[in-house]
This record gives C-alpha cells, structure tokens and sequence, in this order.
C-alpha cells in the first residue's frame, strides 16, 4: 500500500511538492509557484548545494531582512545588483522603437517634492558644478505635450541624496517638480550628476565584494514623467562619458538614456534630452 505513496526522493522532488499544491488555488500563484519550484530545485541540483551553502543562504537572506526599516530596503537592493529590478521592469514596460526607454527608480525617490516654475535651481546646499537641463516632453507622432509633470532628483556633488543626509542637506535638495506648458518644453537648473556607490555598509555590499564587484552607479538625474493618457516613465538620463556607464552596478544604463553633457558657457554645463511618451493603453 505505502509504495503508491508518492514520497519525496531527489530525483522526483519538483514533481513531490508541485502536486501538493490545492486544486482551487488562484491559477496564477499555481503557475507562479510551480516554476518557482522548478528553478529552484533545478539550481539546488545543477551546483549540488552544500548543506553549510545552504545555511549561508538562509543566514544572508535574514541579515537582508534584518537590514531593512523605513529608509532602507535591502532585498530591493539585493534584486537591483541581481538584475532582476530591470528584467521585470524590461517585461513590464516594452515599448515601440523611439519611445523613452525606462530605467530602475531605484530606493531614493520622496514624493511630494515642491513644484517649481521653470529655470528654477534646484540645487539647495551650493555645492557641485551648475547645470541647465532642458528639453521637450514629445507624444510618439512629435506634437508637445501640454501638462506633462517632470519629478527630478539626483545626489548632491558629495554623492550622496538628500534622505542620506538629513540634517546636514537641506530638505528637497536636488529636487523639484515641474509642469510643461504648451510648448511641452522643460528646463531647470541643477548640478551635474556625479557617479556615486549605491548603499554597501550591508549583506548585498558585502555580496557585491564577494563578488570581485564595485558598487558605483555611472553620474544620472531621475526623472518621472507623467501626462494624463500616457504611459508614466520611470528613467535616467545618464551623464555621457562616465567612467560606470558600462559597469552599473545596478544594469540600469541604456544607450538611449545617455544625454549629452556640454559646457554651456566657462562656468556651466547644459544637459539637454527629449522624452517621447505613448499613449496609455484602455484599461481592459
Ligand atoms: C539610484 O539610482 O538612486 C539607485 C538605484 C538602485 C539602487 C540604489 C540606488
Ligand atoms: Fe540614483
């Protein structure tokens, strides 16, 4: 009687657990869940987990946890160095050829910063080289978009943003939102972005050591740009030349969000980039 019994053994392991799951479970979670199964059983066979590797693991991934609180979230941090962050951004957000690409939000967005007129500075502390950004918010057939909402943020010229610094930044430094008009064009003044480590002092720092990898991110603004009817967009523009574009620790670079970076007279620079965004799709 027993040998019908479907016990666990090594080789029919994915198979044991998968049918254990409940016959009335939300499809999805059972599609999810069996391929999450079936990788992960495939992995622990394909380089014969060590029990000690397993207890690294499981010793890692609660440091991970035990790293995280309201300003620090180390297992996005941890699937940002994986890559992972931007495979599911790249599945979620493909776009028609011409469109502006998406990129990681990564952990440093606030929202609620102040909206500004344009040309406004929105360097706070005096420090770093002065920088005009510019450009035009296009839909995909190039007509201006009207009431486009541009939220920016970058590191100060130390490399580090304002929520890493409280206290010692002032408050919205290096932020600002700002609305197009009808012309859809934008500008403001900021600084020129500087490359700078993204948070290392936890067990993903110490991962990315292990690794024989560096954590710095190539110098890049933030944006997000939104229009009623459109596609919101989630991106950088990077700072053309700089010497992570090919190593982000994050992968977030694309070589269309690389903008020019020009001297825009003896004592600024001037970075100029154009969004193309589509129309949302119909909610089905
Ligand atoms: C950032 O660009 O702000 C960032 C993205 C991913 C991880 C850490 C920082
Ligand atoms: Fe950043």
């Amino acid at each position: 009687m027993t040998d019908t019994i479907d016990y666990f053994t090594e080789e029919r392991s994915e198979e044991v657990v998968n049918a254990s799951m409940g016959a009335d479970i939300s499809p999805r979670l059972a599609a999810v869940m069996t391929s999450l199964v079936k990788h992960l059983h495939a992995f622990a066979k394909d380089v014969e987990l060590s029990q000690e590797e397993w207890a690294y693991a499981i010793d890692f991934l609660t440091r991970t946890g035990q790293m995280c609180d309201a300003n620090r979230q180390e297992f996005i941090l941890l699937s940002d160095v994986l890559g992972l962050s931007m495979l599911v951004d790249a599945i979620n957000h493909r776009r028609p050829s011409g469109a502006t690409e998406n990129t990681v939000l990564g952990p440093f967005h606030v929202p609620g910063a102040p909206e500004y007129p344009m040309g406004t500075d929105i360097s706070l502390d005096g420090k770093g080289e002065s920088c005009l950004f510019t450009g035009q918010v296009r839909d995909s057939a190039g007509n201006p978009i009207e009431g486009a909402r541009i939220d920016v943020w970058c590191d100060n010229a130390d490399g580090y943003y304002d929520v890493q610094q409280p206290g010692i930044q002032p408050k919205w430094n290096n932020r600002g939102i700002f609305v197009t008009g009808a012309d859809g064009a934008y500008s403001f003044r900021g600084i020129r972005p500087v490359s700078y480590p993204i948070p290392d002092d936890g067990p993903v720092g110490q991962m990315l050591g292990a690794l024989g990898r560096h954590p710095n991110r190539p110098a890049h603004m933030h944006f997000i740009v939104s229009a009623p009817g459109h596609e919101t967009i989630v991106t950088h523009t990077f700072v053309d030349g700089d010497q992570w574009l090919s190593s982000d620790a994050v992968f977030g670079v694309k070589s269309s969000l690389v903008a020019t970076m020009e001297a825009a007279d003896d004592t600024a620079w001037r970075s100029t980039f154009d969004f193309v965004i589509t129309r949302a799709e119909p909610a089905s």
